[in-house]
Order: C-alpha cells, then structure tokens, then sequence
C-alpha cells in the first residue's frame, strides 16, 4: 500500500467523495444515498480542493495495486489540528489501512497543542481515536421540522446577515472560544452557505452559518447570543425543510432547549474528539471544519 498527496484537481476531490460516501454509507443508521442533498457533495468536493491548497501536507490517499481505497483529511489553523475526514472503502477496513492514514495525518499536526474531531459511531473509528490519544465526548444531534409556534423570541438582541467583512468579528469569537480562529475556511462557508448571521452587540458576540435545514459552525461570547442565533436560524430554515444541528456536547445544553423549545427531536449520534482541550461553550461545531 502506498500513501500519496491528494491533488488540487477535480479527478481526486471526486475520488475523496467516492470513498467518503461508499464508507459513511455502510454505517449501520445510514441514511439512503440517494437522499444525500445535491449541495451537500457539491461543498464536499469544494472542501476537498480547499484543504489540498491550505493544508496540502494533510490530505492523503491510501492505494492498494493502483486503486484508491483511503482517506484523511486535516488541516492545521493557529494551533489546532483538526480531522476533517478518514474514511476506508468497505472492502478494504479492517487491514490496517486507517490506522496508517490516521497516523499520517497526525504528524501533520505535530506541534499543534489541541485537536479536534468529529467522530462517526463506528466502533473501528473510536478505536483509532481514542488510541491516538483523543478524548470522546458523546454527542447528541437535533433533527425535525421547525415549530413556529414555539419560536418565541424577545427580540432584544439584533441578528443580522453576514459577510466578508465581518472576518475580524469571527475570528476573535473563534479565538475566545477555542484559541483558533478558522481563517480561510469562512471563505469556503461563505461561498457555500445559503446565509451567515452575525450578532454584535454591547453584550457580546456571536455568528452562525446555516445552509437549507443545517445550522453549522455557531459560536458565540454568551449563551444568550448563542440561543438567539440559533432561534433566529431555526426561524429562517425554509417551511417543510428538516432542520439539523449535529454534535451537540453535553455543554450546549441551551442548544437542546432551543431545540426542544421549537418541537425537534433529540438522539445521541457519534462524538466529538478532543485533545488538549475542554468543549468549547457555546459553540456548534462544523463536523468537517469543527
Ligand atoms: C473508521 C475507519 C476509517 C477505520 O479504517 P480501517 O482501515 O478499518 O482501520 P484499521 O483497520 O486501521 O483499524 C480499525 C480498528 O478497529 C477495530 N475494529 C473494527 N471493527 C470493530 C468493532 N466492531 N469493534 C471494535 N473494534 C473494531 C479493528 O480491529 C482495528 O483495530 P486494531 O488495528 O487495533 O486491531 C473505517 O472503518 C471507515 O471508513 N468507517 C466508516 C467511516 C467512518 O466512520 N469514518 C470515521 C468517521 S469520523
């Protein structure tokens, strides 16, 4: 087996996707592939091609005779290593090959005092994780539609859209929060989120992207402004779109009551891997970009 770079080009993001999806959807309470959006694998493949330009050393494949069959993603800002993806063809887990690409990508990190992760239920990727030295913390997820009904919000703290130019106001709550701010990956969330909301007020800070159902990548300087921005997501998700906010920690627990305040459903899915540090709180991490 050997281990070369992903290229910045087209043919390998779609390889990436390909073994990503082939994996993820051999996992037992995975959805139909069919039902995966269309937006979806189209920011998986610009993530992709964005990783192999920031962090080209931390994006790998593994090829056993010739043929793609692995993955990892990472990606290194001030100070945190982060696993954006490790996936394995089904045919090919179990020999090894995961643990190889895990290992490549963890050196990419050295020198990084925190990591983060954004792990799948499978028992073989808690295994790699916890043996590369990360703690788990399980993680809840909030799916449904949204009852208006029961978006009562008082209003007093403005949410408006984001863009460009708000960088220095999301880098400094990422920072506050989680010592690291995500720098240039805004640019591929503000290219392929549908909106980005900003609070910044005298009692604090916050933003959230959202794209369709999904609320992502939420931070705030108060559970006050993080409750608000989600409310105020929640409120734009489109009518008859399923809403999703993932890898809720038991720290965001003013997200569950956002959740359940507006009639959505909550289960445990997977966990999110930490090392060197606390959750972060309030925060709703991005599962690829954490
Ligand atoms: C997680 C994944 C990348 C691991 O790849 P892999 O090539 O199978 O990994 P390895 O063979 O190096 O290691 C798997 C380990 O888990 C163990 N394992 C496999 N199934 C297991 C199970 N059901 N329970 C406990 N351990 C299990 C294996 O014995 C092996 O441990 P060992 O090497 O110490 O013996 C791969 O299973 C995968 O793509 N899963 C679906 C996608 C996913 O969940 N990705 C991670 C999401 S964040």
């Amino acid at each position: 087996m050997i281990l070369r770079p992903v290229q910045d080009t087209a043919a390998d993001a779609e390889v990436v996707r390909h073994i990503a999806r082939a994996a993820f959807a051999a996992l037992p309470d995975a959805p139909p592939p069919a039902t995966e959006p269309a937006a979806s694998s189209v920011f998986q493949l610009a993530r992709t091609r964005h990783l192999t330009r920031t962090d080209p050393q931390g994006c790998w494949l593994a090829e056993l005779d010739g043929e793609p069959v692995g993955t990892v993603l990472a990606l290194r800002r001030e100070g945190v290593w982060v696993l954006a993806l490790l996936a394995v063809l089904p045919r090919a887990q179990g020999k090894g090959v995961g643990r190889l690409l895990l290992e490549r990508a963890v050196a990419y990190g050295r020198g990084c005092l925190r990591g983060m992760l954004c792990a799948s239920p499978s028992p073989a990727a808690v295994r790699r994780y916890r043996l590369a030295g990360f703690t788990l913390h399980p993680a809840m997820r909030l799916t449904g539609r949204v009852d208006r009904a029961g978006l009562v919000d008082p209003g007093d703290l403005p949410v408006h859209p984001g863009n460009p130019t708000h960088r220095h106001l999301l880098d400094s709550v990422d920072r506050r929060l989680r010592g690291a701010a995500h720098g240039p990956d805004h640019e591929l969330l503000l290219a392929h989120c549908e909106e980005l909301l900003v609070a910044d007020t005298l009692a604090g800070s916050g933003y959230c992207y959202r794209e369709g159902g999904e609320v992502r990548l939420l931070a705030a300087t108060s559970k006050r402004i993080a409750t608000r921005l989600l409310r105020e997501a929640l409120a734009r998700v489109p009518d008859g779109v399923e809403a999703r906010v993932e890898a809720l920690t038991a720290e965001q627990e003013w997200a569950l009551d956002v959740g359940l305040e507006v009639g959505l459903s909550v289960e445990t899915r997977g966990y999110l891997g930490l090392r060197g540090m606390r959750p972060p709180a309030p925060y709703v991490p991005d599962g690829g970009l954490l």
